[in-house]
């Protein structure tokens, strides 16, 4: 028999743009997901705004940066490479004084890619999802 063809690529066609959403949705987080990272790790020092306001920002030897301008003291543009190394350490020497902690062994798990400078680089879930909501947060 004949296969009925234009139903076969229909169900293709259907089947192709399910799992395709389902990729996307399960790769790509967004503000909302980086939302919930930020509240759990982030707020205690930066304040639930973002401001640099938190309850222990006080005790700081240094004072947490208003995370709603990184875009505006680089230019308006959001440096996703240095806000990236920023957050897990990567940049970082063992004593360069920081008093900011660490996150990228709490924070590594699956990985997304993020085009950082235009390469796509295997980027832990939840710090994609950070840098997504930092950049979301921004203010001119
Ligand atoms: C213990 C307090 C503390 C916690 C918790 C903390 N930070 Fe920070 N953060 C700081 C301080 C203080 C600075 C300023 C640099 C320094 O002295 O380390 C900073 C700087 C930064 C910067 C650099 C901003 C810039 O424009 O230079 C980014 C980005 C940042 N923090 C993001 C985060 C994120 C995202 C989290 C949660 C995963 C987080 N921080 C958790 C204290 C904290």
């Amino acid at each position: 028999m004949r296969p009925n063809l234009p139903a076969a690529s229909l169900v293709v066609a259907v089947l192709g743009t399910v799992i395709l959403a389902a990729c996307t949705a399960r790769e790509m987080p967004g503000p909302d997901e980086g939302a919930q990272v930020y509240d759990a790790n982030c707020s205690v020092c930066h304040g639930a705004s973002g401001k640099g306001d938190g309850a222990l920002a006080g005790d700081l030897p240094s004072a947490p940066v208003d995370l709603t301008r990184i875009a505006a003291r680089n230019g308006g543009t959001f440096p996703i490479a240095k806000t990236l190394s920023m957050i897990d350490g990567y940049a970082r020497g063992a004593h360069d004084g920081r008093v900011m902690p660490e996150f990228g062994a709490v924070l590594g798990s699956d990985t997304v890619p993020v085009d950082v400078n235009g390469i796509l680089t295997p980027t832990p879930r939840p710090l994609a999802a950070l840098l997504e909501y930092l950049e979301s947060i921004q203010q001119p």
